[in-house]
C-alpha cells in the first residue's frame, strides 16, 4: 500500500528553516518562519512564563486526562483577554483549548461542516499559505477575496467589500484580527465597523483568525476587530494562538473560540466542539495552557508578560524603521517606506520571486518566495549586510 506514495516538497516556510540550519555561511540571514528573535538572534523563554513554569512544576499534582475543552481556566482568561473584562459576549461564548493555533483552525473547519458540509471558506488573497491546504485536506472548499493591493502595499478596502459582497448566508469569510500574515496590512477600526455591517446584512459568517494579538498596536487595539463583531453579529467563529504573544510556540497551544446567539445555544455548540475534539486528538495539550492560567491568573505575572510583550512589539516596529533608512540610504529605486506602516511580523518585501531565491543562492538571506519576511529576524548586526543583498538583488 504504501509504494503509492510520492514524497512531499518541504513546506514552503518551515522549509526554510531547515535550509537555513544546513547553510554554513557565518552571514546568513533568518527571515523565514513566524519566530520572535531577540538582537542576538534567539528565542528566549519569556521570564514571566519561565516563572509560571516553575510554579507550574512545584505545584502540579497529577496528569490525569484534562477533558475535551482542555483547561477550563485557560479558555475562560483567554476569551476575557481578547474579549475584554465585563464584555456582555463572554456569556454566549465558549471557548476550547487546542494544539497551537492550527489546532484551533482545523477545529474550526470540522465544525463549519458540522453545520454546513458544502460551505465555502474565503480567505484574504494573499493569507498564511497554511490556511488553503488545513482547510483542503478538511474537505473544505477555499476561494479567496480582494485584500492586498500590491501596488500600494496596503489593503484594498474596497475591493475586498465588493468581493464579500457576493458570499451568501452558510459561508464563511476568514479574516485575521490583526498583523496579517503575510502582508502586515490590518484594517483600520472604521473599516472593521464596515466589515461587522456587511457580514450581519450579508449573512456569512466570519472566522477570525488571531495568532498576534499585542504584537500589533496593543492588546486591547489588536483586539477591536472581534470586540466589534461580537457587539454586532450573533455568531462567529475565532481561533487564537499562545505560540506568539506567549512565546509558547512548541508547547502547541491555541484556542477555539465560538460566539452563539445565546447561552442556551452555545451549550450545544460547546458540545459539538468536544464531540469534534474527541475525534481528532481526544484532549488538547495542558502545559502551555497552565502556564498562560497561571501567568493571567496574577497580576505580577501579567505586569510582567505585558512588558515583555510591549517590548517584542517595540522591538518590531524599531526594526521596521531601521531596515527602510538603511534601504533609502542604498537607493532611490524602491520606496519602502510602506513597511513603517505595517504590522506584526511580516510584511512583503514585494520583490520577484527570482530576486528572492537570487537573496537566498547569493546571500544566504532567506524569506518565503513571495518576499515575505519576517522583521523580528532583523537586528543591528545583520541590518547593513541585509540592506546591501537587496540593494544588490532590485
Ligand atoms: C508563519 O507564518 O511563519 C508562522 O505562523 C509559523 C507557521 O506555522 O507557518
Amino acid at each position: 500500500m504504501f509504494e503509492s506514495l510520492q514524497a512531499v516538497p518541504a513546506d514552503p516556510i518551515l522549509g526554510l528553516s531547515i535550509a537555513y540550519k544546513n547553510d554554513e555561511n557565518p552571514s546568513k540571514v533568518d527571515l523565514g518562519v513566524g519566530v520572535y528573535k531577540t538582537e542576538t538572534g534567539e528565542t528566549p523563554i519569556l521570564k514571566s512564563v519561565a516563572l509560571a513554569q516553575r510554579q507550574r512544576i512545584e505545584t502540579e499534582t497529577t496528569k490525569t486526562y484534562i477533558g475535551s475543552a482542555g483547561d477550563a481556566g485557560f479558555n475562560d482568561k483567554l476569551a476575557k483577554l481578547v474579549f475584554g473584562e465585563g464584555n456582555p459576549v463572554l456569556a454566549r461564548q465558549c471557548t476550547v483549548s487546542t494544539p497551537g493555533g492550527t489546532g484551533a483552525l482545523r477545529m474550526a473547519a470540522e465544525f463549519i461542516k458540522r453545520c454546513n458540509p458544502g460551505a465555502t471558506i474565503w480567505v484574504t488573497d494573499p493569507t498564511w499559505a497554511n490556511h488553503n491546504a488545513l482547510f483542503n485536506a478538511a474537505g473544505i472548499q477555499v476561494k479567496s477575496y480582494r485584500y492586498f493591493d500590491k501596488d500600494n502595499s496596503s489593503v484594498d478596502f474596497a475591493g475586498m467589500m465588493d468581493a464579500l459582497q457576493s458570499v451568501p448566508k452558510g459561508d464563511v469569510v476568514l479574516l485575521h484580527a490583526c498583523c496579517h500574515n503575510p502582508s502586515g496590512a490590518d484594517l483600520n477600526q472604521a473599516q472593521w465597523l464596515a466589515f461587522a455591517e456587511l457580514a450581519k446584512e450579508k449573512g456569512f459568517t466570519p472566522l477570525i483568525d488571531m495568532a498576534y494579538q499585542g504584537f500589533g498596536d496593543g492588546l486591547d487595539e489588536d483586539a477591536f476587530g472581534p470586540r466589534t463583531l461580537a457587539a454586532t453579529l450573533p455568531e462567529f467563529l475565532l481561533t487564537t494562538s499562545g505560540s506568539k504573544n506567549f512565546g509558547l510556540y512548541r508547547e502547541r497551544i491555541g484556542a477555539l473560540t465560538l460566539v452563539g446567539e445565546n447561552s442556551t445555544r452555545v451549550a450545544i455548540l460547546s458540545s459539538v466542539i468536544q464531540n469534534v475534539a474527541r475525534c481528532i486528538y481526544s484532549m488538547p495539550p495542558a502545559h502551555g495552557a497552565a502556564i498562560i492560567d497561571i501567568v493571567l491568573g496574577s497580576t505580577e505575572l501579567t505586569e510582567l508578560w505585558k512588558t515583555e510583550l510591549a517590548e517584542m512589539r517595540g522591538r518590531i516596529h524599531e526594526l521596521r524603521s531601521l531596515l527602510v533608512d538603511k534601504l533609502h540610504a542604498r537607493q532611490d529605486k524602491k520606496d519602502f517606506s510602506f513597511i513603517t506602516k505595517q504590522y506584526g511580523m511580516f510584511s512583503f518585501l514585494g520583490i520577484s520571486k527570482e530576486q528572492v531565491h537570487r537573496l537566498k543562492d547569493e546571500f544566504s538571506v532567506y524569506m518565503v518566495d513571495s518576499s515575505r519576511m519576517n522583521v523580528a529576524g532583523i537586528n543591528h548586526s545583520n541590518v547593513d549586510y541585509l540592506a546591501d543583498a537587496i540593494t544588490k538583488v532590485l
